[in-house]
Parts: C-alpha cells; structure tokens; sequence
C-alpha cells in the first residue's frame, strides 16, 4: 500500500464513523469499493480531495449534507419499476394470496420516494378494492420518507404509468402528477434501517424489499434475507428487484415461484 492509498483509507475511516455517528448508517454493510468510489467522486467532484475536508464542508452546509444522504443511499424508484413484474404481481402473485388470507399485509421496505408502495396501492385499489389494509412502507432515509409522504412526481418517475391510470389516481399541475388521496390513504410511511433497527413485529404476506441488497456485502444481504423471511407468513412471498437473485433459495427457505417471487415454504 502507498502512502497515498493509505491516507485514503485513513480518511475514509474517518468519514464512516462520522456517517454512523449522525445518521446511523454503517457504510460498511454496502459494498465497500463501490462505496467509496462514489463517495470520493462526489468529494472530488465539490472539488475536495481529503475526505476530511469535504466532511467538515458537508458538516458546515445542511444542503448539501442533504444531497450527500441522497447520493450514498441511491434512493432512486420509480412507479411501476420493472413492468412486466407489476403486472405479473396484480394478475398472478395478489390473488394466489388472497386465497390463502383476506387480510393482505404488505410491506415495502426500503420505499425510497413511495413510488413503489403508491404503485401496489394503485393496483389494489383499481383490482382488490376489498383489500383495505394499509401498505406499510420503510425506508432508512427521512428525507425520501417526506418527499413520499408528499407523493408529487415529475414526468420522468410516472413514465411506465399508462395514461388511463394517471388520470385516475393522479391530479396534474403543471408538469407534476399528485397521488391521489384515496391512494395515499392506503400507504403509511415510517422510518426503518433494515440493518439496525427491530423489524415490525407483526407478519406479512407480502414484502417488497427491492434494489437494495443488491448494494450490500454478501453476510449481509444473506442475515437480510434470514430476517425478511422471517417476517413473512407462510406461503407469503418476497418481491425482489430484477438483478437481485437469491442463488439457493431452498437454503433460506423460500421456492421460486415467478421471476423476482419467493414464496415462504
Ligand atoms: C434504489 S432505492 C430502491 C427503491 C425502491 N425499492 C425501488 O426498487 O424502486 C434503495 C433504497 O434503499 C434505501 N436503503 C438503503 N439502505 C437501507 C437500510 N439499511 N435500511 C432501509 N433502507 C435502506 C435507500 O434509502 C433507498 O431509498
């Protein structure tokens, strides 16, 4: 290791621990290469080539603390995200479910902006009105949870909706689309770090936890799955994002049941 490797490495110890310290993420759980070469991008990018430095400039600048958060926990979503998969969840995986219980417990974990859960939310309220259980959705990052809560979106986050149902279950102004609130009403947002924190203690039939692991180191994202797995029913099942593959899903108990579907056996 060269010098200058190594005050990089003593620079980002530095900044990790002042990350756990004021938002509890431990940057270690992600991966950590590609961690920290998006930290050091972005440092360099504000134009900062000591970790040290760009921390006390971020520590002086709320906003631009703000958008640092944004950046490391990459809480982009979008309604509808992999379409295919949403229309496979409203026309197979939903009523297999209703089937075996009519109190349909959802959980989006990880719900970054609310796309995700506002999206499950519309497909119950256009297909299975008589589900009127509340969709709770989690995510590690306060700020995501606000601008959830809001729930107004831009073009760019509504583009996989068709038009049919944009005029349904949003209003548009301008160039925003606003969910509706029979849609918010259906979703209800809270704050969870699904490394750290208790898990809800209830069970559930169904949970979304998407685009996610797929940035944590393999312990990890295998002691997620355990948990995640725990707090399904069984027979419910678990939605992943489009690349996150669990290899041996029979070792963590669950069966293939859809492309992204593990049902709990
Ligand atoms: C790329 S977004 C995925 C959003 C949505 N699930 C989707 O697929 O469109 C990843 C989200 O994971 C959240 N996240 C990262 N680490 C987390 C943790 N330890 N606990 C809870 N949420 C976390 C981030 O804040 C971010 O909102």
């Amino acid at each position: 290791m060269n010098e200058k490797s190594f005050s990089l490495e003593v620079d980002y110890r530095y900044f990790k621990k002042k990350i756990l310290e004021t938002t509890g993420i431990a940057l270690d759980a992600y991966k950590p290469r590609q961690m920290q070469r998006r930290i050091k991008e972005l440092s360099e990018r504000k134009g900062f080539y000591t970790l040290k430095k760009f921390w006390s400039f971020l520590e002086k600048n709320p906003e631009e603390y703000r958008k640092f958060l944004d950046y490391i926990t990459i809480n982009f979503s979008e309604f509808f995200r992999d379409v295919d998969r949403f229309n496979e969840l409203e026309r197979k995986i939903i009523p297999d479910l209703l089937t075996r219980t009519p109190n349909l417990r959802i959980w989006s974990a990880a719900c970054a902006t609310g796309e995700e859960p506002y999206s499950v939310a519309i497909i119950l309220e256009k297909s299975y009105p008589e589900v009127t259980t509340r969709i709770l959705a989690t995510d590690i990052d306060e700020g995501a949870l606000e601008k959830a809560k809001i729930g107004i979106y831009d073009k760019t986050h509504v583009k996989n909706v068709p038009p049919v149902i944009l005029d349904r279950y949003f209003i548009r102004k301008g160039e925003s689309f606003i969910v509706k609130e029979n849609i918010k009403r259906r979703v209800k947002f809270k704050k969870i770090n699904l490394l750290e924190d208790n898990f809800p203690r209830e069970f559930f039939w169904l949970i979304l936890c998407r685009n996610m692991i797929i940035y944590l180191e393999d312990e990890i994202k295998n002691t997620l799955l355990v948990k995640l797995h725990n707090s399904l029913r069984k027979g419910g099942v678990l939605f992943l994002g489009g690349t996150e593959k669990i290899l041996a899903p029979e070792k963590f108990g669950f069966k293939l049941i859809g492309n992204c579907f593990y049902q709990k056996i």
